[in-house]
């Protein structure tokens, strides 16, 4: 299977990204097809909602890294967003991202994918993680995506809190059973 996996923190080698690496390590282990991308090393403009897509079948205004992304998009049979928690939310680097796949929604709502969360915060409370979780769901429902599974770790501040741990083979279960064996 072919997986997308979307990961929106500006620090290279941090806690979410740590656990993106050990989903993919996972996922590759059982034989699918992985396709990442840092969205905060990306030039992806935000949208302007200025529905130049909606008149032209779907092309952007905006000529970026969009492009690339795309194919991979509209491709894939899973997707995982993994975004460390920002005020509650996922980061705006990867929010741009996913903003702009508001010119390609009709082709997004017409195949299915499982969608996946991975997300950390320093935060300890459990209803920190309510935001994320609900913006998840929500943008499944609309895009008739799977929600398939997702791994919300509280109490990491930084990549030693998760490295080695139980998050960690988490992470890699997730990904190894993203579709089964
Ligand atoms: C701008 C900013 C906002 C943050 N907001 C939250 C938050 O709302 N809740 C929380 O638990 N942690 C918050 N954090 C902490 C990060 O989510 C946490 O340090 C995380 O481990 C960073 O992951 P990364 O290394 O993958 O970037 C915030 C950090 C920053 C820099």
């Amino acid at each position: 299977m072919k997986i997308l996996v979307l990961t929106g923190s500006p620090h290279q080698k941090g806690t979410t990204s740590y656990l993106a690496d050990m989903f993919c390590e996972g996922a590759k282990e059982a034989g699918h097809e992985i396709y990442r991308v840092n969205t905060a090393k990306t030039d992806v403009k935000p949208c302007l909602g200025c529905d130049y897509c909606r008149r032209n079948d779907g092309e952007c205004v905006y000529s970026d890294d969009m492009n690339n992304i795309v194919p991979y998009l509209l491709e894939a049979d899973g997707i995982v967003f993994v975004s460390p928690l920002y005020y509650f939310g996922m980061t705006a680097q990867i929010k741009r991202v996913i903003d702009r796949f508001y010119a390609v929604n009709s082709k997004l709502r017409s195949k299915s994918k499982k969608a996946f969360l991975i997300s950390a915060g320093s935060d300890e409370d459990a209803w920190a993680m309510d935001g994320i979780k609900a913006h998840f769901q929500s943008m499944c429902k609309y895009l008739k995506w799977e929600p398939s599974g997702n791994l919300l770790v509280l109490g990491a501040a930084k990549r030693e809190d998760v490295e080695g741990t139980l998050y960690s083979r988490e992470a890699k279960v997730l990904g190894m059973e993203s579709f089964g064996y």
